[in-house]
């Protein structure tokens, strides 16, 4: 039975926690009262991104909150990503102003977050040839140790398969949206023949998942929370999640995960919903 303090080992030999908090859209206080909540409530890892604006505010949070909590830098796992702006020529630029804006030394996991660059159509080739320059610059952070570990979001099987036949390190995570409702089998598949962890966002569907009538109807015969449910099904998997909640009780809530098991049974009723749907808008799957 995994356990809140459980990691993934990661193929670079880095050790990356299986729940950490989202953060988009959280900004400021706010930001930093769900940081609060998840340190107390056991939380390890923090995920952030250039383009979601708030990389400052996470780093000035956990310099000013570790020490309250009795613990260092050391004790948790920060991870960002390049905008899709920044792809190509512009990437090493773009590494290393979210290392600076964060401001709390090397990055534990730092991800490309996006296929495509942004302002290029999606059916542009150049597309590819940008993000295996990008990837070029992730790997020379990651040997020159401002990168613990350097992985990929939203890729889809063919850009990992395109990555790994070009790539000197390869990605140690992929990050994408994972939940009943989309299982990602092929990806999933595919990241465990590479040796690559998958790590899940969007959980629990933004928060629409949570009102599926099969997953509510799971949750009462459990005595859990429909959130609950959705996560310890990630867990159990040993997919790695990272719920959001500007909620100091709901990020609280979200961390207990470990203290209960689904069914063989209660799995495969959730597997059935899984029927390709995407709550974040844009499918990775056109970019070539
Ligand atoms: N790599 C990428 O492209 C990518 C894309 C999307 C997300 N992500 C990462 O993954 C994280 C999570 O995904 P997400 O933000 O899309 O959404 P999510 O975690 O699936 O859902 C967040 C929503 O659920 C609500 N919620 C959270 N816990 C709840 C609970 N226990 N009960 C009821 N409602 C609850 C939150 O509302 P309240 O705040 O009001 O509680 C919020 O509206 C992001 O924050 C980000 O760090 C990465």
């Amino acid at each position: 039975m995994p356990t809140l303090q459980d990691c993934v080992q990661l193929n670079c030999g880095v050790q990356m926690p299986l729940l950490g908090l989202g953060t988009y859209h959280l900004h400021g206080d706010e930001l930093r009262c769900s940081v609060d909540a998840a340190l107390a409530a056991g939380y390890r890892a923090f995920d952030t991104a250039a383009v979601y604006g708030n990389e400052p505010d996470l780093g000035r949070a956990l310099r000013e909150l570790l020490p309250r909590h009795g613990l260092t830098r050391a004790d948790v796992f920060v991870i960002s990503k390049l905008d899709p702006a920044d792809h190509g020529a512009r990437a090493l630029d773009g590494c290393l102003r979210s290392v600076e804006r964060l401001g709390c030394g090397a990055v534990d996991l730092f991800l490309l977050h996006w296929p495509g660059t942004a302002g290029l159509d999606p059916a542009d080739p150049r597309n590819a040839a940008d993000r295996t320059l990008s990837w070029t610059a992730l790997e020379d952070l990651h040997r020159g140790g401002t990168f613990r570990a350097i992985g990929v979001s939203n890729y889809t099987p063919p850009h990992l398969r395109q990555l790994l036949s070009a790539c000197r390190v390869p990605p140690a995570v992929l990050q994408t949206e994972c939940h009943p409702a989309l299982c990602q089998t092929e990806l999933r598949r595919a990241c465990g023949e590479a040796g690559v962890a998958l790590q899940a966002y969007s959980s629990l569907g933004k928060g629409t998942l949570l009102r599926e009538r099969q997953v509510g109807a799971l949750a009462r015969e459990c005595g859990r929370t429909p959130a609950q449910v959705l996560l310890r099904w990630a867990v159990q998997q040993g997919v790695a999640v990272l719920p959001r909640s500007r909620e100091p009780r709901r990020v609280r809530e979200n961390a207990r995960v470990f203290d209960f098991e689904l069914s063989a049974q209660d799995m495969t009723r959730l597997g059935a919903l899984d029927c390709g749907r995407r709550f974040c808008k844009r499918d990775p799957s056109c970019v070539v």
